[in-house]
């Protein structure tokens, strides 16, 4: 009766149901077979996993349910079972907040198309190289890896992205690496949460691919740099690898390096160095632009 009620109210595992029953695993999968054979409980697979659950749609269903609506959540020994029945719902849905995590693996699939990223890494650092950088700026931080490449080098770095758990994901990063002088923030690219010229660095690392509105975003990074302040961009060259729009929702096949650039000077950057790393199929490009002055702010002083 009590693997009656437990499968009336979820749908669970041998283990799962060994864990509130606390019985051994040979007792209770033969009890589940018993029920199995009276179909009073139903037996699916999924994948590698077995699931059970009351019966439904069979003639012996409505004598389950029947026999469940028998017994009083309040009886004791049920509702203890029924508790830790929560206990493992509460469990399985903490798992399914960490889809994060399977997003930073298909990531990995990608970086094995492109050159290494220990290359991509050392050009990007060379952008800042001497330079006395107070705030920097990641935008669309996603595992938060340029908070950790460049946290140490900057006085104040920020992390900005538009999915509540990538900024999960890199806040346990930064904070694994004690980086206290890093944060993360939920914000989008076109729209930024800063002041116009705040920032000494903005990087748009693999990001402007995402965008239906490329030339915006440069142009949304260019508001918040200081006079003098660096934007790198790093986005892949064109190329035609059609799984990245359809597995990995990319809305741009790469980008020409004289378009950025075209972007960059109607946002009113200068051009400072431009590198292209060759991988097979998807080469790299960066792009590393400066901000003269600061932005013309209409009716209001900088
Ligand atoms: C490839 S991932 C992360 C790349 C990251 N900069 C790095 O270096 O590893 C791209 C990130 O852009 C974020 N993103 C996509 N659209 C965005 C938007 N409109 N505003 C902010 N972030 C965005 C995604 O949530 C994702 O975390």
């Amino acid at each position: 009766m009590r693997l009656l009620v437990l499968c009336g109210h979820a749908e669970l595992t041998v283990s799962e149901i060994i864990q509130i029953l606390g019985q051994s695993q040979p007792r209770v999968s033969r009890h589940l077979k018993l029920l199995c054979e009276a179909g009073l409980i139903d037996r699916f697979q999924e994948g590698s996993w077995v699931y059970y659950r009351l019966a439904n749609k069979s003639g012996t269903s409505l004598l389950a349910r029947y026999l469940v609506d028998l017994v009083p959540d309040s009886d004791p020994v049920v509702a203890r079972d029924l508790e830790r029945l929560n206990a493992i719902k509460q469990a399985r849905s903490d798992a399914a907040s960490s889809y994060f995590k399977e997003n930073a693996s298909r990531w990995n699939e990608i970086r094995s198309l492109q050159v290494e990223e220990k290359e991509v890494e050392t050009l990007l650092l060379k952008a800042i190289e001497g330079k006395k950088v107070i705030d920097f700026l990641d935008i669309g931080t996603g595992t938060g890896r340029m908070l950790e490449l460049f946290g140490p080098l900057v006085d104040y770095a920020i992390g900005i992205d538009s999915s509540r758990e990538m900024l999960a994901y890199a806040r346990t990063a930064i904070e694994e690496a004690e980086l206290r002088n890093c944060q993360v923030r939920l914000g989008d690219m076109y729209t930024l949460p800063f002041a116009n010229a705040s920032q000494d660095v903005v990087i748009i690392h693999q990001v402007l691919h995402y965008a239906d509105r490329p030339k915006a975003v440069i142009a949304e990074a260019r508001r918040v740099l200081r006079p003098g302040g660096t934007l790198i961009v790093a986005d892949f060259a064109p190329h035609h690898v059609e799984s990245l729009r359809a597995d990995h929702a990319h809305r741009q096949m790469g980008f020409d390096s004289v378009q950025v650039w075209d972007w960059c000077a109607d946002a009113g950057l200068e051009k400072v160095d431009f590198q292209s790393l060759k991988g097979n199929p998807l080469t790299v490009n960066i792009w590393i632009a400066a901000s003269r002055e600061a932005v013309r702010v209409l009716g209001a002083a900088e």
